[in-house]
């Protein structure tokens, strides 16, 4: 397993517009995406960017917000009603040889290899396999200055 940067910390929210305030106004974000919807994933979605020494391509905060009542994050929601952190996302270079590892482990991976909000080639590993946190492993993506 090669290890790469944290990408993004995954952080559920019942409300999208007011997790951009509160990014805003109390942490003094100044660089938050358009909020978007993928209705095959069930989230709707905004990234948060953090800042580095060289320009804005820090670790981001991916806020997910359900797209409808059958939202893969209606459950954590329901446990977590302020929200909170949902997963960390992970960055490696390959990613069929990174599932072909954590197969090779015995890491439980939860469904396909997808596109995930970056669109880049995403899976998840099952928390109880990963310390306790869910965990997107995706490809790095070929043009990080997008
Ligand atoms: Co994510």
């Amino acid at each position: 397993m090669k290890l790469g940067r944290l990408n993004h910390i995954g952080v559920a929210t019942t409300s999208i517009a007011d997790s951009i305030v509160h990014y805003r106004e109390v942490m003094g974000a100044t660089s938050i995406s358009t909020p978007f919807e993928l209705p095959e994933q069930g989230v709707k979605v905004c990234f948060v960017d953090t800042p580095t020494e060289t320009g804005l391509n820090g670790t981001q905060i991916e806020l997910i917000e359900p797209y409808d009542d059958s939202s893969p994050i209606n459950g954590f929601l329901a446990k977590n009603p302020a929200g909170g952190q949902h997963h960390v996302c992970f960055e490696v270079p390959d990613i069929e040889e990174a599932r072909a590892e954590f197969e090779a482990m015995g890491k439980r991976i939860l469904g396909p290899t997808r596109i995930g909000a970056h669109g880049t080639p995403i899976f998840f590993v099952h928390p109880k396999d990963m310390q306790g946190m869910l965990t997107e492993i995706m490809e790095t993506p070929k043009d990080r200055y997008h």
